[in-house]
């Protein structure tokens, strides 16, 4: 896809914050600190339009970008933070379960894996969760520049296997550096938007 135009829209933390276009939402899950917003800006042409940080922790709410008028990016809060209060992780784990089982317009949820390393347990976990829900979901597995492509088909199983993952589900190699995987990415979402 070609994206002409691509602007934050708001920073929710609830239903009341979600935007009422009803266009199509594709959401990203993952650890803090993977690359989810990298991975929105890689997608989009942008530096620095999601903002990304060294710091993990940094996206707090339910950030939505809205891509050509067409649909949007929801960039969720990483979990696995070890220093993030339990209170603050209960807060946000309500939210984001919240968007995530109810939300209509829900296309796609991307979760993003560090190629890596072997999948954390709260990346089992959410893809568990997300499975006993029938969610759609594709893994995307990034920071791929920083393993040798001959490396890849190793840690492509490990990851496979971890997670068993199934139901046909999509495993994308990404690169938010070099842009490896943008277009598998993008005509993957295509197929979701435009049925
Ligand atoms: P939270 O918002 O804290 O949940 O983090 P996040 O998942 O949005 O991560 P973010 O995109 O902020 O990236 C975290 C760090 O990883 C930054 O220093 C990025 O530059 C780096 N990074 C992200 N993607 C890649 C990638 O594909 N390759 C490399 N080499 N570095 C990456
Ligand atoms: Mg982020």
């Amino acid at each position: 896809m070609k994206v002409t135009n691509a602007e934050f829209v708001i920073s929710a933390v609830g239903p009341s914050g979600y935007p009422q276009d009803a266009l199509p939402e594709i959401a990203l899950a993952g650890r803090s600190n993977v690359g989810k917003s990298s991975l929105i800006n890689k997608m989009i042409n942008r530096k620095n339009l999601a903002r990304t940080s060294s710091t993990p922790g940094k996206t707090q709410h339910l950030n939505y970008y809205r891509i050509n008028n067409e649909l949007y990016f929801v960039d969720l809060p990483g979990y696995g933070y070890a220093k993030v209060s339990k209170t603050q992780r209960q807060v946000w784990g309500a939210m984001i379960e919240k968007y995530l089982l109810e939300r209509e317009t829900l296309r796609l949820i991307i979760l993003v894996i560090d190629l890596r390393h072997p999948p954390s347990k709260d990346d089992e976990m959410m893809y568990d969760w997300l499975k006993h829900y029938d969610s759609p979901v594709c893994i995307v597995a990034t920071k791929a520049d920083k393993i040798p492509r001959s490396r890849w088909q190793k840690h492509i199983k490990i990851i496979k296997e971890a997670l068993v993952m199934r139901g046909g589900d999509k495993l994308i190699m990404f690169s938010s550096e070099t842009g490896i995987g943008k277009d598998e990415l993008w005509a993957h979402i295509a197929g979701l938007t435009h049925p």
